[in-house]
């Protein structure tokens, strides 16, 4: 049962339509997206590969601008205020600054919010323990594992509040433990923090694990093919969660309607390349 539906809409997604230009003529990536998230919402995303998710996730952020004939329909954030941090974007490949220590990394975004040092200090601090990363304050990301940096990048969206947080693939490249372990983390920081979170993954079981709805995004050009309610209680516990009952209900779901799209979606990719 979804515990927000009271809650007003935090994102809406409205007959979203976009169409990149091409040498080949134009491409439709995303073909008619309705999606409306609820304040406090964890929501994953999944589809096949190229089916335009990363692209949804840009318009989102309003990182991309398209020309008025490549894009149609609306997206609307309800903000409740103007900061500069309102929306926070973590990717797959941290984005950490690679002259500044951990500590510096972190505090990147308060810095720019313009919070005294002394108060800064402190919320750094809480951060770098509360992820398990105290002593490595002076570290820098060269000297940090793949782990250690996705957590740094993790805290360093978050310690800014954001009103919004947008992940695309952020555990792709870690392994399984180390991919476990921040699952964890980013369930127990969200249900402390209740921030909205669109979250795209490549992973049934994390999107299961993860979400409160999964969409299901068909291959490209790209339509909501469905959206997964999933009932299993917050906090969740990523190993407990997966022999859940309705852990395994929504596994074998999904997996049924991508299984059609995926072996297509990659048919199709290599005939373009000219391998198939
Ligand atoms: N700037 C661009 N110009 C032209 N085509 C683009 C551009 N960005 C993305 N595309 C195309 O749009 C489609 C969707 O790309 P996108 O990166 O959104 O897919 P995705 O679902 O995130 O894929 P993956 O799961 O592999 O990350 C792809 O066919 C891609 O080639
Ligand atoms: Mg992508």
């Amino acid at each position: 049962m979804n515990s927000n539906l009271s809650q007003p809409d935090k994102i809406r997604i409205q007959r979203v339509r976009l169409t990149f230009p091409s040498e080949a003529g134009p491409v439709r990536v995303l073909d008619g997206i309705d999606l409306a998230i609820k304040e406090g919402e964890f929501v994953t995303v999944i589809g096949p590969s190229g089916c335009g998710k990363s692209t949804l996730m840009n318009l989102v952020s309003k990182t991309v601008e398209h020309a008025a004939d490549q894009f149609e329909g609306t997206i609307d954030i309800a903000w409740r205020s103007n900061a500069a941090h309102r929306l926070g974007y973590v990717l797959q490949k941290d984005t950490l600054l690679p002259w500044r220590t951990l500590e510096a990394n972190v505090g990147v975004g308060l810095e720019i919010m313009g919070m005294p040092s002394h108060e800064r200090e402190a919320q750094v601090q809480s951060w770098i323990h509360r992820v398990g990363l105290a002593g490595f304050e002076k570290s820098y990301p060269f000297a940090m594992s793949g782990g250690m940096r996705q957590r740094a990048n993790i805290i360093r969206t978050l310690a800014c509040n954001p009103e919004v947080v947008l992940m695309d693939e952020p555990f792709g490249a870690l392994d399984a433990q180390t991919r476990m372990t921040l699952q964890q983390l980013l369930i127990d920081l969200w249900h402390a923090a209740k921030t909205t979170i669109l979250f795209v993954t490549h992973d049934v079981e994390e999107s299961i694990l993860l979400g409160n709805r999964v969409v299901l995004m068909s291959r490209r050009p790209a339509k909501i093919h469905r959206v997964f309610d999933i009932d299993i209680p917050h906090p969740r516990s990523v190993i407990d969660a997966r022999v859940a009952p309705a852990f395994q209900d929504a596994y074998r779901e999904i997996w049924k309607e991508l299984k059609g799209d995926i072996e297509l979606s990659q048919l199709k990719n290599s005939a373009a390349k000219g391998i198939a």
